[in-house]
């Protein structure tokens, strides 16, 4: 699981954007499909590099989309789609990209626990932080996918 550039033209155009967009949406959704499993492994099924791989991959999966977000895709949404969408819209999405952010370092230092000193661990409070974690960024994505659905052309839809 590695995490898709972005590209770096300072006016990107809008198929690039989505290409962008989708790609790192993909990567956060296959790391919360690999925290998910991780979860469901819990207490007895865990496998150290895996969780320790997660742990490294976590913080940096979900900034790099963020920096992308808030510096690409926001600001073209807010040159073209001035008339279709709420300011307070895109100040939710940064507030949450925050939130996720703070969370991302809570969930690492966990995994990372976990794997330092594996007979310390909660399993349960784990599985919780876990789960909290993940759902969240799903929804957070799934508004983001609908958002850019309806202010984009069909033949543009994200999958
Ligand atoms: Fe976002």
């Amino acid at each position: 699981m590695g995490i898709p550039k972005a590209r770096q033209e300072d006016k990107a155009e809008p198929p690039i954007i989505l290409s962008d967009i989708n790609s790192l949406h993909q990567c956060q959704l296959d790391l919360c499909n690999a925290l998910e499993k991780l979860a469901d492994q819990l207490p007895d099924n865990i496998d150290t590099q895996e969780c320790l791989h997660l742990a490294r991959m976590i913080y940096p999966t979900v900034k790099s989309a963020h920096a992308f977000e808030e510096n690409k895709l926001f600001p073209y949404l807010t040159s073209h789609f001035s008339q279709q969408i709420n300011p307070q819209t895109l100040d939710r999405l940064h507030c949450e990209h925050w939130e996720d952010e703070s969370f991302a370092c809570e969930v690492q230092e966990a995994l990372l626990s976990l794997v330092k000193k594996p007979e310390w661990a909660n399993h349960e409070a784990l599985g919780y932080m876990l789960r909290g974690f993940f759902e969240g960024l799903r929804r957070h994505i799934a508004f983001e996918r609908d958002l850019l659905n309806q202010l984009l052309k069909p033949n543009t839809l994200l999958n």
